[in-house]
């Protein structure tokens, strides 16, 4: 698989015979048409320059409102635009919107201790919601009104569909028509089945995004579900069907918890409940986990490749977004910080990503994207730099190691080597 790349720079695309644009597989924006427009510059804020590029597309700051409620609506996303977010990602739809019907309540909070009369902070986020349920002809006109204002500004479009092929060209041709930047496949929210179903069975989705890649002219975004025991197997299968990116991850399947007064789960509608997709701080580590095996593989398997990694799961502060910059994410994905926080928290993503970058001397992102993979290991490797390092701490401890080592003899000379300089 190594070898891969340098056989043919882009094995998949002679045996698709595709028409992506050029910015799409990797090129510098200079070596494609066009780009240049897209590219142009946002405000930026003072300080370490936040913005990326990533397969081709610029944005101001690698801040993207991750598929969810914040970005719902042509209002919502506007308003993202306005606070300053580097990319909207908005909520998955599919071509019969009929299909999704949502229920209410949806959302159940897990919440930290906290002493009497403070407010808990809310650490953990269940969701039993599904993709849009919104007419898809709404959505797409509010796609190309919100490209229309913003031609700067990176949008993409967050699909899902069936395992049927007529269906995924049909959604990727209307969805690419209103302009939008990129696509991000969403294989899998933990309690809809369409998605997950193909993002937990790699020759299902080796054959799905092979259709989509096929049929696509901008970048794809292939967003994993963390439910599957390797995240990097589907994130490998995408890559070599042809997918220009991975994002990660989607939400962990959980169960909120149970109403020990009613004995029923949470959310609870009508007395009954679904495992949901969990979401928030809690989920981070797992995260951070995910992101980084799935850039240990691209860095091992795709070594010079442009594929891109976008960072997702209980994001909160730009010191969160560090740690997924240094396991090799280009951009960040927010969505329950958001609906914890509101839009304006862009703002201090930003100013706090900034001074970590100004604290350690890097003036871009690239200055520290993937600098803490190398620190990763194996488990034996630890023991034996653990052994080592206290070899060499004996060899180097002066005077003696004990009281019954004194020898009476050479009392002035073992004194003197207990002192210390
Ligand atoms: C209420 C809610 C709805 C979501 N809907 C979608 C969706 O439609 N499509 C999708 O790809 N991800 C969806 N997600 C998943 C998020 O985009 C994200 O991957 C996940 O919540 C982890 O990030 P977070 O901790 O920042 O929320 C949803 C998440 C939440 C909380």
């Amino acid at each position: 698989m190594a070898g891969l790349r340098e056989q043919s720079s882009f094995p998949w695309l002679m045996r698709l015979g595709r028409t992506k644009h050029p910015s799409c597989y990797g090129m510098k924006p200079s070596e494609g048409h066009g780009v240049q427009a897209r590219c142009s510059a946002v405000d930026r804020e003072e300080g370490p320059d936040l913005s990326v590029t990533v397969n081709g597309l610029k944005l101001p700051n690698p801040f993207l409102i991750a598929s969810g409620p914040p970005g719902t609506n042509y209002t919502v996303m506007k308003r993202a635009f306005d606070e300053g977010w580097g990319g909207v990602i908005a909520k998955t739809v599919s071509l019969d919107s009929e299909k999704v019907v949502n229920v209410t309540p949806r959302y159940a909070k897990l919440k930290a201790w906290a002493p009497a009369g403070t407010k808990s902070e809310v650490i953990g986020w269940e969701n039993i919601e599904l993709i849009s349920d919104r007419p898809f002809e709404t959505m797409l006109a509010e796609l190309q009104q919100l490209k229309k204002e913003y031609p700067d500004r990176i949008l993409v479009a967050s699909i899902m569909e069936e395992y049927h092929r007529a269906s995924w060209e049909e959604i990727i041709e209307r969805v690419e028509a209103t302009g939008v930047d990129a696509l991000e496949i969403n294989l899998g929210c933990a309690h809809g089945k369409m998605g997950a179903v193909m993002g937990q069975d790699c020759v299902l989705l080796e054959e799905v995004c092979g259709w989509i890649n096929a049929k696509a002219s901008v970048p794809i975004w292939a967003k994993m579900t963390p439910n599957v025991t390797d995240i990097t197997q589907p994130a490998r299968t995408a890559l070599l069907a042809g997918c220009e990116g991975i994002a990660a991850i989607n939400t962990i399947m959980g169960v909120m918890g149970i109403n020990l007064d009613t004995l029923r789960p949470e959310p609870c509608v009508e007395g009954y409940s679904i495992p949901g997709g969990y979401s928030s701080k809690a989920i981070r580590p797992i995260a951070l986990a995910k992101v980084m095996s799935i850039a240990q593989m691209m860095k091992a398997e795709f070594p010079g490749s442009d594929f891109s990694l976008s960072g997702i799961g209980g994001v909160e502060t730009g010191n969160d977004a560090a740690e997924f910059i240094l396991l090799g994410a280009n951009t960040v994905q927010v969505c329950t910080g958001v609906m914890l926080h509101g839009y304006g928290h862009v703002k201090s993503l930003c100013k706090d990503l900034q001074a970590f970058m100004s604290k350690h001397g890097f003036t871009s992102i690239e200055d520290f994207r993937g600098a803490s993979l190398d620190y990763f290991t194996t488990h034996a490797d630890l023991v034996k730099r653990q052994k080592e390092a206290v070899e060499k701490k004996q060899k180097l401890r002066k005077g003696l190691a004990s009281d019954k080592d004194w020898t009476g003899e050479g009392l002035t000379k073992e004194t003197e080597g207990m002192v210390s300089n």
